[in-house]
């Protein structure tokens, strides 16, 4: 259950300090010291750059304050456990290096290879094989699976010019020109 991340000072996080929202993000733990589970990528959000997270701090607080108490609450099959020890700090990737900063963007940032990555039991991922897709996603009428967007020849997208990597990111059409579902549709949400 997604909770409410507006300023609101009852029902949202208006109460909270900046560094009680920056831990809930990059460390997925609540003020009242309760884990954060899935589908929060936390495990890739850990990588989020400083600045990059205070600016996303600032974002929520400038969104509209909306009351709005939820009823239910997330259950999970499993135990949840700490994503690792507190992060110390971490620097913005380096602008000159397109890999370095194209895996932050597709990692921590857009998290991409969260979803095009298998899960294993509790909230990990095969990270040893991020990016081989393969995880179902419920669409409306149907099922969506992410695909293998690793740089096999054979199963992923080894052979796609850069042309048909930007078309499929911007308007959602595969390099066969098949239209995708979503979340790949292109179609913006907001
Ligand atoms: C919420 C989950 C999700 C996120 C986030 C996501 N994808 Fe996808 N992606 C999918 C699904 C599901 C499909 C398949 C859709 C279909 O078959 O219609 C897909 C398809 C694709 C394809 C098409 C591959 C092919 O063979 O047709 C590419 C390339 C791709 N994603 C790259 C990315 C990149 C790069 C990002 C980050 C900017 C990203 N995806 C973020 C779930 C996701």
């Amino acid at each position: 259950m997604v909770p409410n991340i507006t300023p609101d000072p009852d029902t949202g996080i208006g109460r909270w300090s900046d560094a009680e929202i920056a831990a809930a993000i990059r460390e997925g733990r609540r003020t009242d010291g309760t884990l954060i589970g899935p589908v929060m990528p936390i495990a890739l959000y850990r990588g989020l750059s400083d600045r990059d997270l205070m600016a996303m701090v600032a974002y929520l607080r400038a969104v509209l304050p909306v009351q709005h108490a939820l009823t239910a609450r997330s259950t999970y099959p499993f135990q949840l456990t700490p994503y690792g020890p507190p992060v110390a700090g971490v620097p913005d990737p380096p602008e000159d290096d397109p890999v370095a900063r194209g895996a932050y963007l597709a990692g921590p940032l857009a998290h991409c290879m969260d979803c095009h990555t298998l899960p294993l039991p509790g909230e990990r991922r095969d990270w040893l094989r991020i990016g081989a897709g393969g995880v179902p996603f419920e669409v409306p009428g149907g099922v969506a699976v992410s695909r293998n967007i690793t740089s096999s020849k054979e199963y992923g997208i080894k052979d796609w010019t850069d042309e048909q990597i930007i078309r499929v990111l911007t308007q959602g059409i595969s390099a066969d020109g098949r239209r995708l579902a979503p979340p790949m549709s292109g179609r913006a949400s907001i």
